[in-house]
């Protein structure tokens, strides 16, 4: 892989090693994709600005949140249905976040058994991410496996009360249920590894929304039929904080929020902590960039929670943009997924190393040998006046 210098470089690797509409579920946005293209020139607008001739012989990376250490500031974020790109790809990734010393966090759409993605990497730290469809009993089951399994964290998703509208999967007939065109058909073809899969039936399941074997209690018709579309339980408020709380006694973040109002309000129902996201662009196409939303989230927490950030993550040195902005740490998406999708567990660790060296190079040249010296005095042209 030495010719893979970039982010950019897996994603055009990725491009061609995965049939289109696999490569498209991944890469895609909803509607016009204008949320994707901001969350981009929102990041490469925002300039950094260096301080020199200070003593970054040594550069550490690394930051503490919810009494653990990081070996870098970015964790994996939750990925649906990534066993499409590799059979147990959760797994794989998990196992290449424990070697990179991140977390990871799995999601409720995915494709290995939560206790399996344990199994794969005892050591990580593993946060487990929420949503909830059909019954209520479904996601106190997966709330209850997670913590079984020793999960660390929940993160409750609460930008999809229905999904965006992904027009890539609408035209290649990527939808519950499949209606594959010819042309989706032919270029499967082209991928043999992947057809193999499709006919021997190895296709990925919800692994962790149907109950288990020893778990018993049956799926109602209307529920089995909820989550095949992945319809989501739209009666869910921010009273539904309490719910949960009951549920899980460790950190519990809302992810999706991008309001000052909603930080303010996450805050006052117990949240542990906030992830300013917009889905990586897959969901409301009209959203604001992240990083542009987050200083007035930051304002509004104040300092007393951790607040994370992601979508549109490619370089080191958009992670950096956002430590210095105040987020105590980011979350990447497609980028590992990329690096999954070229080399299986080895790819994904790369790119996370690859984001790595590029965090520390960043750093250095900005003369900061800690991430806590980092400061909005970073990304400010013109110093602030107090
Ligand atoms: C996602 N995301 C997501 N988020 C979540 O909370 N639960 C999920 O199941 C998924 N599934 C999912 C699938 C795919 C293919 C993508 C690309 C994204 C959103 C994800 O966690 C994260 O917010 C974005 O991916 C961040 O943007 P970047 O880093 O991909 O640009």
């Amino acid at each position: 892989m030495a010719q893979l210098l970039n982010v950019e470089d897996y994603r055009r690797r990725a491009r061609s090693a995965l049939p289109r509409l696999v490569f498209d579920y991944i890469d895609g946005g909803a509607e016009d994709e204008r949320c994707m293209q901001r969350n981009r020139d929102a990041l490469e607008a925002l300039p950094l600005i260096p301080e020199c001739l200070r003593d970054t012989s040594k550069v550490d990376i690394g930051i503490e949140l919810f009494g653990r250490r990081w070996r870098a500031p970015f964790g994996i974020a939750p990925i649906g249905l990534a066993g499409l790109v590799r059979p147990r790809a959760d797994a794989l990734l998990a196992a290449a976040a424990q070697a990179a010393g991140v977390p990871f966090i799995l999601s409720t759409a995915s494709n290995t058994r939560i206790e399996d993605v344990r199994n794969a990497a005892p050591d990580a730290a593993l946060w487990m991410q929420l949503y909830v469809m059909g019954e209520r009993s479904i996601a106190e089951r997966i709330v209850r496996r997670a913590r079984n399994a020793g999960f660390e964290a929940l993160v409750l998703t609460v930008d999809v009360p229905v999904s965006g509208l992904r027009e890539r999967d609408l035209r290649h007939g990527f939808r519950v249920p499949m209606r594959l065109t010819p042309g989706t058909v032919l270029d499967m073809a082209r991928h043999p590894a992947w057809l193999l899969r499709l006919a021997g039936g190895g296709m990925p399941q919800f692994a962790n929304l149907l109950p288990d074997e020893d778990d018993g209690a049956p799926v109602s018709a209307q529920t089995q039929a909820a989550l095949l579309s992945r319809a989501m339980d739209r009666t869910l408020t921010w009273d539904s904080l309490g719910w949960l709380r009951r549920l899980w006694d460790g950190p519990l973040l809302v992810k999706g929020l991008l309001g000052a109002e909603d930080a303010r309000r996450a805050l006052r129902h117990g949240a542990d902590g906030i992830v300013v996201s917009n889905h990586g662009g897959r969901q409301l196409d009209a959203a604001p960039a992240t990083i542009a939303a987050l200083p007035a989230m930051l304002d509004a927490v104040g300092g007393r929670i951790p607040v994370l950030v992601d979508s549109g993550m490619r370089r080191g040195s958009d992670i950096v943009k956002a430590l210095a902005l105040g987020a105590s740490a980011a979350l990447v998406g497609r980028a590992p997924v990329y690096g999954l999708a070229c080399g299986g567990e080895q790819g994904a660790l790369s790119v996370l190393q690859l984001l790595a060296q590029e965090t520390e190079r960043t750093m250095t040249l900005l003369g900061a040998s800690r991430v806590g010296e980092l400061g909005r005095r970073h990304v400010e042209i013109h110093a602030p006046r107090s």
